[in-house]
């Protein structure tokens, strides 16, 4: 019989290379992603934030913004949108994709095809709610771990060219975009490939009946988007209302099922979805895990800023489409159930039944059920469920 016979220092210089291994390869897992840990990213991270229009993301994206590692823009799409309008999103799709990837970079020329000449940074689409921008080096008003204020901002940080705006983006760790015009994700493949950048993408889900509500209460704001979505000129009335719905949701699915079912290698482990539901009820859990993802750090000044924010007064009867207030955030996000007709809901329903089932917004078969507001129509969601028990118990437990 062979007996392997070692010399104990021999024996404990072994036993200690395998802590040392051990010890490195579990750094490299807690860092988590690949590329992040040689990626010539160096250590920045890009962020999208993509939503459609009316689904809260205003205010997931103001979570990015008071963060003081991050710079933030809203839309970076709006102005290829309104510049070259026709003929709809599908052909400016292309032109979405490489601005965004400019602006990601921090590189804003590519502004120039859709600014007047020598523009100034009020130019940007909703700039006052960039914290960033009103922050040094773009403004003197804020600084950075303080939060700002969009009227005071408007008001003293408006300034020519848009230099100082790229030398703020250069300056943080984190750039992150939102934007409601991209439909699929494929389109943002080569941005997922580029060793330069280090993206994640957010991808913000809501109850359809959620964002039709909301649609409908500032339906002239959308009325130029709603032509594009549907490539059509014209685009008014309930119909159109509708068929932008449908699409809205089917991006959903498609986006989804991209990332989750089929992902190709590059876009594993840098796809999260999120449901506005579940910031809703849970913000600072959500919002925790947000930003993991994201590798941001949760302060104690920022939970404090966002439990007021999710907790304040009024049902947030906005004068202003694009406004986020101080309101109770819970009480907003089911008041479709008392005030839409249940016949549109029916329709909702009937249009966006696969978004729906796919990403756990459970219908309502009547009006009675719509208005019963201790009936919870979301589904708890967790990413790769089992199930194990036998379908007949979990058909009952409707209710939650
Ligand atoms: C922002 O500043 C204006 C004064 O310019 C003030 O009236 C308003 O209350 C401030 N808003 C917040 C949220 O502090
Ligand atoms: C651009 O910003 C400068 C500096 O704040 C200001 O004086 C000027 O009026 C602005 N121009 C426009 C067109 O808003």
């Amino acid at each position: 019989m062979l007996r392997l016979r070692l010399p104990t220092p021999a024996l404990v210089t072994l036993l200690l290379l395998q802590v040392i291994t051990m010890v490195v390869m579990f750094g490299w897992y807690r860092h988590g992603l690949p590329a992040s840990t040689s990626s010539p990213a160096q250590g920045k991270v890009h962020v999208l934030l993509l939503s459609s229009w009316r689904s809260g993301s205003s205010f997931l994206g103001q979570v990015f913004s008071q963060h003081p590692s991050v710079f933030y823009l809203m839309e970076p799409a709006w102005h290829v949108w309104v510049t070259l309008r026709m003929p709809g999103a599908r052909g400016l799709r292309m032109a979405v994709r490489d601005s965004l990837h400019q602006v990601l970079r921090c590189d804003l020329s590519v502004m120039d095809s859709y600014l007047p000449p020598q523009p100034n940074v009020s130019q940007l689409f909703m700039w006052s709610h960039s914290r960033a921008l009103c922050s040094p080096p773009a403004c003197p008003l804020t600084p950075r771990n303080t939060f700002s204020n969009e009227t005071e901002c408007k008001k003293r940080c408006d300034a020519q060219g848009l230099a100082r705006a790229e030398e703020a983006c250069r300056s943080y760790s984190h750039v992150v975009l939102k934007e409601t015009r991209v439909f699929e994700l494929e389109s943002l493949y080569p941005l997922l490939r580029d060793p330069t950048l280090d993206l994640r993408i957010v991808h913000l889900v809501r109850d359809p009946r959620a964002v039709w509500r909301s649609r409908d209460q500032s339906a002239n704001a959308l009325a130029r988007d709603n032509a594009l979505v549907l490539e059509q000129g014209e685009a008014k009335g309930p119909e159109a209302q509708y068929r932008v719905m449908q699409e809205v949701c089917r991006s959903h699915v498609r986006m989804h099922e991209t990332a989750l079912l089929k992902p190709p290698d590059f876009l594993r482990g840098r796809y999260k979805m999120v449901r506005y539901e579940d910031v809703v009820r849970d913000p600072l859990g959500q919002i925790d895990a947000i930003y993991q993802f994201t590798g941001l750090e949760m302060t104690p000044r920022l939970q404090e800023w966002i439990y007021r924010i999710t907790h304040g007064k009024g049902k947030g009867t906005k004068k202003e489409a694009f406004q986020i207030t101080s309101r109770n955030a819970e009480d907003v996000s089911r008041a479709w159930r008392t005030t839409l007709p249940y016949e549109k809901v029916r329709r909702i329903q009937e249009i966006c039944k696969g978004a729906m089932s796919l990403l756990g917004y459970r219908t309502v078969d009547s009006d009675k059920e719509q208005r019963q507001l201790d009936m919870d129509v979301l589904s708890p969601r967790e990413p790769f469920q089992f199930s194990w028990l036998p379908s007949k118990t979990t058909k009952h437990s409707t209710k939650v």
